[in-house]
């Protein structure tokens, strides 16, 4: 899947100048006492991304991180609630939550995405976006007939009953990352040794190690 917003469309705001902020990203990353990173959680629905994402975002929260989580279903509640799931809409989807990840990184925190965002190109395309290193993909890789059984939505269910057009994993593409930075296979581990596993790839990345000015 290549396909991706047309350029020419992001374009229109005109005679606009980037106004430079007074409070730069390394401040706010100092006075939070660790770097910003955007966790890119990807995987099928009812693999676990916003379980493990909220199981991650607690563990930072007490070790007194600043961050945040950006949950698919939620975010198509208000702001990508104008966009379906054809696949122009989900790589549009993909990129708005770029973009607020950029802004959220910016911001110093530590932001967890939770979308499918099933499309290989789309992904690298928020990863060219963000400074290099701060963009960390996190496959959650439940099998297909795991998510299905799971169903906590009963989407799956109504897929197949073609009740659902265009389902994730059934009538949709779901493209697996081929080197995502953190490989999680959810089936024979906990949610907690699974966030633990994200939250190692940050501590030995060097995440925590920024010093506070004394
Ligand atoms: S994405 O493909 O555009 O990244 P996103 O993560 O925002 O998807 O939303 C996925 C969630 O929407 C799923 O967890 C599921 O609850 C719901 N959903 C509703 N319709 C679909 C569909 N056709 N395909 C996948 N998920 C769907």
């Amino acid at each position: 899947m290549s396909t991706y917003i047309e350029m020419d469309s992001l374009d229109k705001s005109t005679d606009v100048v980037w106004h430079q902020a007074s409070v730069l990203r390394n401040e706010r990353e100092l006075s939070n006492g660790h770097n910003g990173a955007v966790l890119w959680f990807t995987g099928l629905s009812g693999s676990g991304k916003s379980t493990i994402a909220n199981a991650v975002d607690r563990m930072l929260h007490e070790l007194g991180c600043t961050t945040y989580v950006l949950d698919g279903d939620n975010v198509r509640h208000g702001l990508n609630g104008d966009l379906s799931f054809s696949d122009s809409d989900r790589i549009e989807n993909i990129r708005r939550i770029g973009e607020v990840s950029k802004l959220f990184l910016d911001a110093g925190l530590i932001v967890s995405t939770a979308f499918i965002s099933p499309f290989q190109a789309d992904r690298e395309l928020v990863r060219t976006l963000l400074p290099k290193g701060q963009f960390i993909e996190v496959f959650i890789d439940t099998p297909l007939e795991v998510c299905e059984q799971r169903d906590p939505k009963g989407l799956y269910k109504k897929a197949r009953a073609g009740e659902i057009k265009h389902f994730t994993g059934i009538d949709s593409a779901y493209e697996a990352p081929a080197s995502a930075e953190v490989h999680i296979t959810t089936e024979d581990h906990t949610i907690e040794e699974c966030a633990k596993q994200v939250v190692n790839f940050l501590h030995s990345s060097g995440f925590f190690a920024i010093k506070k000015p004394v």
